[in-house]
């Protein structure tokens, strides 16, 4: 059983700074860790898909390292928009945390049920997207080597998603994803940030998730044709489940809470019996 965290789109600003003047994005991924810490049973890894920092400098990720490094379960990121991917490879060379090995910026990493590939969509100086044909070389590379169930991590959405803004990027950037996913079925799963906003959708046969930020959330975006606004608010961390040979994914808050307030604990009425009454069972 895989159980596997993601959150996307931290914005770390420099130590003491504030997102936008008025966003403390460092104190969010503080509670965010502390909250991936209480989910049990322990997930086997959290992603971070991306902009980990807003302005990529090395201050920044080493701040972000410094914070993400609470996380007590095996932690993997890959590059956004807001992300120099080379700097990455040096600043996190000294930590398990992106384990690239050549200057695609792209890595495997097998769970226990699953595989995770992660891709690099950071196109230089863009907020735009961009595979490269080395990058997508790499990946159908790596499909090749592996059957197992395999989930696949970006930071941008391989989709259409209605938000115009985001939409500028076309549908040409992911072309050719989209013919390497059509060939190789073990791909059952895509996961992207970018919109801070979570959304489901498909690129063909394959789901796609977009999880919101820890940051802040895009509100009013979607097929209207105005400047979109934002909540200072962070997305809970997303859990990908999988389980009989799917994966279920959806927004899991574990608040300091959770455990008090389990219905079975409130009520004192033990689980097993429960569980008898809630398939229709009079037994006790
Ligand atoms: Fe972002």
């Amino acid at each position: 059983m895989t159980l596997l965290v993601q959150i996307t789109d931290t914005h770390i600003t420099h130590r003491d700074g504030l997102l936008y003047g008025q966003v403390d994005t460092a104190e969010n991924l503080r509670d965010t860790a502390q909250e991936i810490n209480r989910i049990r049973p322990r997930p086997e890894a959290l992603i971070v898909t991306g902009d980990l920092v807003e302005t990529p400098d090395r201050e920044s990720y080493e701040y972000f390292i410094e914070l993400i490094s609470a996380v007590q379960i095996p932690v993997c990121v890959l590059p956004g928009n807001h992300d120099d991917p080379a700097l990455m490879t040096d600043v996190f060379s000294g930590t398990p945390y992106f384990p690239v090995t050549d200057d695609t910026c792209q890595y495997a990493l097998e769970l226990s049920d699953v595989r995770l590939l992660a891709l690099n969509s950071h196109a230089g100086g863009s907020e735009l997207p961009e595979l490269g044909l080395r990058n997508l070389a790499w990946l159908e590379q790596e499909l090749e080597r592996s059957d197992k169930p395999t989930v696949i991590g970006l930071h941008h959405p391989p989709m259409m998603t209605g938000i115009e803004f985001i939409d500028m990027a076309g549908t040409d950037w992911f072309q050719e994803l989209r013919r390497i996913l059509g060939q190789h079925e073990q791909v059952q799963l895509v996961i992207c940030g970018h919109c801070h906003t979570d959304m489901s959708g498909r690129i063909d046969q394959v789901h796609e998730y977009m999880a919101g930020s820890v940051a802040h959330q895009l509100i009013a975006a979607r097929s209207v044709d105005i400047a979109p606004s934002f909540e200072v608010k962070p997305s809970p961390p997303v859990l990908h489940h999988f389980v009989n040979g799917q994966f279920v994914s959806g927004s899991y808050p574990w608040p300091i809470n959770a455990e008090v307030n389990r219905i079975d604990r409130q009520s004192g009425i033990p689980w097993e019996t429960l569980k008898l009454q809630m398939m229709g069972s009079k037994a006790p």
